[in-house]
C-alpha cells in the first residue's frame, strides 16, 4: 500500500511458488531505501531456505540464489547493497545421499547432522560462491549464529547459540570503521574484526536499541522474569539497568518506538500485558489496554510515531490495532480484524484454572468450553501441552479447535506446563534435564484435574503435542495408559537414548542431557517413549488394560525432528502391544499417518492442514464415541 488507507497490491505471493503449495516462504527482509526484498523459500516443509532478492518497483526476480541456507534471517546493512545471512555447507552428497533420486539430494530427508554454521554477507548482484565469509569457528562446529545489522545502520552484531538454551555470547563489528566496508575484509582473506562483549554462555542478550555506542538489551543475566540493561562500549564491563525484574511477570519483549519510547510487552500469567515506557530511564508512561490474550507481534520503529499492534486469543482470530503515540492517551484502534463468517465466540466460555502437580506446584490451565457446559463428566476433552525449550503456549486461534467445539461439543485446554517460558527461566528449568519427569507429571495431574472437576473422563479425554509436546504425549501414554482415551502425538522426539545423533538434534542437550554422558543417559532411559512401552496388562490387576487409541503424525521431509523417531516408536508399540502369543488384549488401535511433502510443521500449504485435522480429529472423534452435530 502506498498508505496505511490505499489499495493493497500483491508484491509476493507465496501460494504461487508451487503448484501444489509445497513451497513455502520463510525469510521476508526489506533493504533499507525500500528498494529489495529479500526472501526465503522452503520447500516441502524442509527448515533448509534458498533465498532470492525481488525488486520491490518492478516485483522482478533477480538472479541471485542462495543455498543451504538454515536457521538464519538475512540483515541488511543501510547501503541496501547486500546482507548478513547464515548457512551450512552444502551436505556431502556421496555421505548423506540415503534416498536416491538421481543424483541430487531430495533436501529434508537427510539425517545426518547440522554442524559448522557459517555467517556470510551476500552482495547484491554476486554469486554466492563469492559471498564474504564474516565468521565462523571450526572449533565448535555445534555452535549456531546470527548477525544483525543495529537500526542505526553502524553495527553489526553476532550472536552465538551454544544449543537451545535461552544464552548467547555477543559480538559487534563497527561497520563504519572498516576501511572498505565488509567488501575489504574479502580482499584481505579475513573474517569480519568482531570485537567480544559477552564472551561467555551464561546469559540471553537481545539486542533493542543503541544511541551510539549506548546499546540497550533485553537480558535474563541475574533475572530470570528477564529485564533492560544498558552498557556502553567504551566500557564494556559496567552495565545498568534500565528495567528491573519484575518479581512476577516476565518481560517478553522491548520494542523502540517513536525516538525515546519503549513498547514493552510482560507475560503475566500466560497473557500479555503492554505498556509504554520511557526509554532512557524506562519510566512507565501509560498503560496500553488490551483483552485477555497474547500479543502476536508488534510492528514498530524508531522513526515512527504510530504502531502496529497484533492480538489474538482463543475466541479472537486476530486483530491488528494502530495506536498513535503522540496522542496525549494512546489508545488502541481496529485497523484490521480477521472475523469468521458464523463463529459465534459468546458460545464459549474461557477460564483459566491453576491446578496443583504431583508436588503442590501450581500449573496454570485454560479450559475452553460451551458456555452452558454441564460438569457431568460427559464431555469429549481435548488436552493439550507442549513444556520445553522455554516456549511459552498463550492463548491463540486455532480453527481446527473451534471447529471441534463446535461440532463435536469437544472442551479444549492448554496445559502451560513447566519446561515452558510462562514464568521466566525458571519455569523453564524446573521442566528440563534432570527434571524432565515434572512436565509429564504437571500434564497427567492436568488431566486428572479435569476429569475430577467433571469436564470428561478417561476414556473422552484426548492428549495431543507436538515436537518436544509429541515425546510429552509419548511419555504420558507409557506412564498413564489408563488415563487417556485417545492420544495425538505429531513429529515427537521419541528416540532419547539417540536424537542428538541426527540433524540439530545436538541442540537439544540443553533441555534433555545426552545418553553418551551416563547421569543424562540414567535421566533419559526412565522416560524415553521408544524404551519404555510396556504391556500394560502384565503390569497391572486390571487385565483388560490396554494403551489408547494412538496416532503418531510425521512427515517425510520433518528434517527438525527427522521421521525415524516415530517409525521407530510406532514399530515398537505395535511389536510390544499387539503382538503376542496368545491374543493381545490391545484392541485399541496404534497407527501412524505420514504425511509426503511436507515437514515439522511451518509452511504446510492449506490443504494439507486440513486434510490432517480431519483425519486425526475423525479418528479422535470416532474412538472417543463423540459425534458431530451441526
Ligand atoms: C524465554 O521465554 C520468555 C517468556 O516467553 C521470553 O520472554 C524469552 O524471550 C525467552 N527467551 C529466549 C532467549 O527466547
Amino acid at each position: 500500500m502506498d498508505s496505511l488507507d490505499g489499495e493493497p497490491e500483491i508484491l509476493l505471493d507465496p501460494n504461487t511458488l508451487s503448484e501444489d503449495g509445497t513451497v513455502a516462504l520463510s525469510i521476508c527482509s526489506i533493504s533499507e531505501d525500500a528498494m529489495f526484498l529479500a526472501y526465503g523459500i522452503s520447500s516441502s516443509g524442509s527448515d533448509w531456505v534458498t533465498i532470492k532478492i525481488m525488486q520491490v518497483v518492478a516485483k522482478s526476480v533477480e538472479p541471485d540464489v542462495l543455498s543451504w541456507v538454515k536457521f538464519s534471517d538475512a540483515s541488511w546493512t543501510h547501503d541496501s547493497k547486500g546482507f548478513f545471512y547464515s548457512r551450512y555447507p552444502a551436505p556431502n552428497l556421496e555421505r548423506v545421499l540415503l534416498h536416491r533420486d538421481g543424483e541430487s539430494l531430495d533436501a529434508g530427508t537427510e539425517t545426518h547432522s547440522n554442524l559448522y554454521h557459517e555467517v556470510y554477507y551476500h552482495r547484491l548482484g554476486t554469486d554466492q560462491s563469492d559471498d564474504i565469509l564474516c565468521w565462523k569457528d571450526p572449533e565448535n562446529p555445534k555452535c549456531t549464529r546470527s548477525a544483525s545489522v543495529t537500526q542505526d545502520g553502524k553495527y553489526v552484531l553476532l550472536y552465538t547459540y551454544e544449543n537451545c538454551d535461552p544464552v548467547n555470547q555477543v559480538y559487534y563489528c563497527d561497520l563504519s570503521a572498516l576501511p572498505d566496508w565488509v567488501e575489504g575484509c574479502k580482499g584481505r582473506n579475513e573474517l569480519l574484526p568482531f570485537i567480544k562483549l559477552v564472551d561467555n554462555f551464561v546469559a540471553s542478550y537481545e539486542y533493542v536499541a543503541n544511541d551510539g555506542t549506548a546499546l540497550t538489551f533485553r537480558t535474563n543475566k541475574d533475572a530470570p522474569k528477564y529485564k533492560l540493561v544498558r552498557v556502553d562500549l567504551k566500557e564494556p564491563d559496567s552495565w545498568s539497568d534500565i528495567i528491573q525484574e519484575n518479581e512476577k511477570d516476565v518481560l517478553e519483549s522491548a520494542v523502540v518506538v517513536n525516538k525515546n519510547q519503549l513498547v514493552v510487552s510482560y507475560l503475566s500469567d500466560v497473557k500479555n500485558v503492554l505498556q509504554l515506557r520511557d526509554l532512557k530511564a524506562g519510566a512507565l508512561l501509560h498503560h496500553l489496554p488490551i483483552d485477555i490474550g497474547s500479543v502476536s507481534g508488534i510492528s514498530a520503529r524508531r522513526k515512527d510515531d504510530t504502531i502496529f499492534i497484533g492480538f489474538t486469543n482463543f475466541l479472537i482470530p486476530g486483530i491488528i490495532y494502530e495506536c498513535n503515540l503522540n496522542e496525549e492517551v494512546p489508545n488502541l484502534k481496529v485497523f484490521r480484524e480477521t472475523v469468521v463468517p458464523g463463529f459465534d465466540h459468546t458460545d464459549f466460555q474461557v477460564n483459566q484454572v491453576f491446578v496443583p502437580s504431583k508436588d503442590g506446584v501450581k500449573i496454570p490451565m485454560f479450559i475452553v468450553a460451551g458456555k452452558d457446559i454441564s460438569l457431568d463428566g460427559s464431555h469429549p476433552c481435548l488436552l493439550y501441552g507442549y513444556g520445553g525449550f522455554n516456549i511459552s503456549i498463550t492463548p491463540y486461534f486455532s480453527v481446527g479447535r473451534v471447529v471441534i467445539a463446535k461440532h463435536l461439543g469437544v472442551v479444549f485446554c492448554i496445559a502451560n506446563i513447566r519446561g515452558g517460558g510462562e514464568y521466566g527461566e525458571d519455569w523453564h528449568k524446573a521442566g528440563s534435564l534432570s527434571k524432565k519427569q515434572n512436565c509429564f507429571d504437571d500434564f497427567i495431574s492436568a488431566a486428572e484435574y479435569l476429569v475430577e472437576a467433571g469436564y470428561t473422563r478417561p476414556k473422552k479425554l484426548c492428549i495431543e503435542g507436538g515436537s518436544n509436546g509429541g515425546l510429552l504425549v509419548g511419555a504420558c501414554i507409557n506412564q498413564r495408559p489408563d488415563l487417556f482415551g485417545c492420544a495425538l502425538a505429531h513429529v515427537g522426539v521419541m528416540d532419547m537414548l539417540r536424537f542428538h545423533k541426527f540433524t540439530i538434534g545436538h541442540a537439544w542437550t540443553s533441555d534433555y542431557g545426552c545418553s553418551e554422558k551416563e547421569e543424562e543417559f540414567q535421566w533419559l532411559i526412565k522416560y524415553s517413549p521408544l524404551h519404555n512401552v510396556r504391556r500394560p496388562w502384565e503390569q497391572s490387576p486390571n487385565q483388560e488394560s490396554q494403551y489408547p487409541p494412538t496416532m503418531l503424525l510425521t512427515a517425510d521431509h520433518d528434517d527438525r525432528v527427522v521421521p525415524l523417531h516415530s517409525l521407530k516408536l510406532l514399530a515398537t508399540m505395535q511389536y510390544v502391544l499387539c503382538t503376542s502369543l496368545e491374543k493381545s488384549p490391545q484392541s485399541n488401535p496404534i497407527i501412524s499417518r505420514i504425511e509426503c511433502k511436507a515437514g515439522h510443521g511451518a509452511g504446510r500449504p492449506t490443504q494439507k492442514v486440513i486434510d490432517e485435522a480431519a483425519d486425526r480429529y475423525a479418528f479422535m472423534a470416532k474412538v472417543m464415541g463423540a459425534s458431530w452435530v451441526q
